[in-house]
């Protein structure tokens, strides 16, 4: 279901999606929220909380979960390194839960996703849906063994093995256009590398990603700190 508040206390952030809302400093009821505007409001309790219109990221938050998915700092440097637009056709497989796919869908004109799992494709198609994403054409197939669509202007893997799907990728995607694959180890990138001699490699990275706290008399990095998450490699079709 949709979130259609967000309600902030400090540094909590709480979701509203209907009925009353209940939290730790009080309730507020359902006719008032949806009566309230944006800015400040107080709980039974009178304590006073922030009101939000809730934005796609909030409801990104709250979709259901299944396999790990590509954090926004990661997707940030798909989306700016491969020159895709609001004209782009792209791909992605697998679909997991969805996040890279409804970012993909948010920025480019079509995308195609694909899933070989029916428990995350449906999984996946039930969180497009919530998150009111009507671009994405989910499939459920394996990328390994085919890929229908030709002329894609993006294409990027995020599972175990890619080097299986190289050659139906070379079918699939434009010439000079990127393929990017996502992947945890540097083992996966060595052999990505020894078997993609026919793209030309542009350049693979990790981006290193730190929040601050920002408590006025302790200003410093937050000592819990997002760690390795994956390695971006950025593939070229000749
Ligand atoms: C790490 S998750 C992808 C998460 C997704 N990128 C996201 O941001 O939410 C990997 C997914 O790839 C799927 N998968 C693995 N091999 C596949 C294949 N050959 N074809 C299609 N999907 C595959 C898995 O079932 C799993 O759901």
């Amino acid at each position: 279901m949709k979130i259609k508040k967000i309600l902030i206390k400090d540094d909590k952030k709480m979701y509203w999606q209907e009925k009353d809302m209940h939290t730790q400093y009080g309730y507020i009821k359902e006719a008032i929220l949806k009566k309230s505007k944006n800015g400040k409001i107080k709980t039974h309790l009178g304590k006073e909380l922030i009101v939000m219109d809730a934005l796609f990221l909030d409801n990104l938050e709250k979709i259901k979960r299944g396999p790990a998915i590509i954090l926004p700092k990661d997707i940030g440097l798909i989306l700016t390194l491969t020159s895709i637009d609001k004209n782009s056709i792209v791909l992605d497989a697998g679909t997991g839960c969805g996040v890279l796919a409804s970012f993909l869908g948010r920025f480019c004109k079509k995308v195609y996703s694909y899933e070989r799992n029916p428990e995350f494709f449906k999984l996946a198609k039930e969180n497009l849906k919530n998150l009111n994403i009507k671009n994405v054409i989910l499939k459920n197939n394996d990328v390994y063994e085919s890929i229908d669509e030709k002329n894609i202007e993006l294409i990027v893997l995020d599972l175990p093995e890619p080097w299986k799907a190289l050659n139906n990728v070379k079918k699939a995607l434009k010439s000079s256009r990127y393929l990017v694959c996502y992947l945890p180890t540097i083992n996966q990138v060595a052999e990505l590398l020894e078997n993609s001699k026919d793209f030309m490699h542009e350049r693979t990275l990790e981006l290193i990603y730190r929040e601050w706290q920002t408590d006025i008399t302790k200003l410093r990095p937050k000592s819990q700190i997002i760690g390795h998450t994956g390695f971006l490699v950025f593939l070229r079709k000749i």
